[in-house]
């Protein structure tokens, strides 16, 4: 009864503690905010018209992992990386990934240290001040056809080739 009264109590400690981390991570860091459901559904839904033959799909500043599961779920056979410069949250991702046994490359990574040379489909949901410079590195990098998604933030230059809600959809000419 003791053991398991204090397995217990260990259990509860440790779940609190990674809660706390979490959340103060998340309070000192900010805009972690994922993908909300609807979104997600209609990202599925481009990928199925744009880009049904891609073979990979790159979350740039994944935070917790939420929407890269998300699409490794719908699309399971797409190779799905994920890059974060949050190790916390790289940790949270790669946890939760393990829990639904999906195979995700989720990585510790300031998203400009990247090649992006071999992605055919680029999702971000970033500030707008990190628009323009990954504007630039897209542009250098990506290869002809490939489809980026950027919701909310939208790209100074680019044209989008369509805009569905908050999601702004574009082609690498
Ligand atoms: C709003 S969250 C996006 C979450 C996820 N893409 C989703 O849709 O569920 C933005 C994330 O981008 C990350 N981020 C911002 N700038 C970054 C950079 N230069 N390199 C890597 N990650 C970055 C932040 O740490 C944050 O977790």
């Amino acid at each position: 009864m003791n053991i398991l009264l204090l397995f217990l109590y260990g259990s509860f400690s440790v779940f609190t503690l990674l809660f706390l981390i979490i959340m103060i991570e998340s309070l000192l860091r900010g805009h972690d905010l994922p993908t909300n459901s609807k979104t997600t559904e209609s990202i599925c839904k481009i990928i199925s018209e744009y880009k049904r033959e891609a073979s990979n799909f790159y979350d740039l500043g994944c935070a917790r992992g939420a929407l890269a599961i998300r699409i490794k779920r719908r699309f399971p056979n797409l190779s799905v990386y994920a890059f974060d410069n949050s190790g916390i949250r790289i940790v949270c991702a790669k946890l939760r990934a393990l829990l639904v046994r999906a195979d995700i490359r989720f990585a510790q990574e300031n998203i400009f240290d990247v090649d992006l040379g071999n992605s055919d489909i680029v999702y971000t949901y970033l500030w707008y001040d990190t628009m323009p410079l990954l504007e630039k590195k897209l542009q250098k990098e990506l290869k002809k056809g490939a489809l980026v998604i950027a919701n909310t933030s939208h790209f100074p230059n680019w044209e989008p080739i369509k805009q569905i809600e908050t999601l702004f959809i574009y082609r690498k000419t």
